[in-house]
């Protein structure tokens, strides 16, 4: 039933109209027109939004109450068996890491306990009542390495350089601006430093989710590995519905 609920919120929720957006890559050799990162197509899968990057239909930004509700509730560990997928972050204490749309923290808090009282994870939201959600469930219960960050669509606004993971759970798929935003996240990691998608499998009919919401392990490579300074490290299958797709920054890769 809560997955019904989820499903509807996602139909509910109307995407505003995206233009067509230029590309900063070069003119072709036969004309000068820039080619266009994203473009608008007619073609809508359930979920989607009709924005496409890299022929991949972006997903809706998922929001409201029964948003809220699903993220927290009871039956998740169950079902994403969330407290493994913690596990395979492989987090040590005393590291800094970022939970890129982390929604209400359910996710986060479990990093924060990874990470231990001399770490740091940093909580990226571009959604004002998750946000006020995740800083009052924090001060609840009295996390102090938690460090709540109001992203915007094209950038996760995190100190250059510091970051030994950053992770995305079931949220790649819907940002407006995937460019823009792997664009920054990279820059924000150390080098070494792990990017960590975790996604609900393409592959796997049987996942209760929205096509639009789910990627297979194919098409994050190949968003992914355009950018030169991340290699494809491991992808773990073991998850119920997600798998843990894992890439690293080049050691020799500088800051740009
Ligand atoms: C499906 S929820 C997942 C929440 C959380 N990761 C979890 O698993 O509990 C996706 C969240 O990503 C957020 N989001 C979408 N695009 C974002 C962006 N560009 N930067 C930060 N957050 C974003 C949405 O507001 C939403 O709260």
């Amino acid at each position: 039933m809560p997955i019904l609920f989820y499903l509807l919120a996602l139909v509910l929720f109307a995407s505003s109209s995206f233009a067509q957006e230029k590309a900063a890559a070069p003119a072709s050799a036969t004309t000068n027109a820039a080619p266009a990162r994203y473009e608008q197509r007619h073609r809508i899968v359930p979920g989607g939004t009709g924005r496409y990057y890299m022929d991949r239909e972006i997903a809706h930004v998922v929001s409201g109450n029964e948003t809220l509700k699903w993220l927290e509730r009871p039956e998740r560990e169950q079902e994403e068996d969330t407290s493994n997928m913690v596990k395979l972050l492989v987090l040590k204490p005393g590291e800094k890491a970022a939970d890129i749309g982390a929604g209400t923290g359910y996710i986060t808090r479990r990093m924060a306990e990874a990470v231990g009282p001399k770490g740091a994870v940093y909580a990226v939201e571009i959604n004002e009542e998750m946000l006020e959600l995740l800083q009052a469930d924090v001060r609840k219960r009295g996390h102090t390495n938690i460090v709540s960050v109001r992203g915007t669509e094209t950038d996760a606004k995190l100190p250059a350089n510091t970051l030994d993971l950053i992770v995305m759970v079931d949220v790649y798929h819907e940002f407006t601006h995937p460019y823009e935003m792997m664009e920054n996240m990279v820059k924000a990691l150390k080098p070494g430093g792990r990017l960590v998608f975790v996604e609900f499998k393409a592959e796997d009919e049987k996942v209760p989710i929205y096509p639009a919401h789910k990627m297979s392990e194919a098409q994050v490579k190949r968003e992914a590995l355009i950018f030169k300074d991340l290699e494809w490290t491991k992808t773990h299958a073991t998850l119920p519905w997600q798998h843990v797709i894992i890439f690293t920054k080049k050691a020799a890769a500088a800051v740009k």
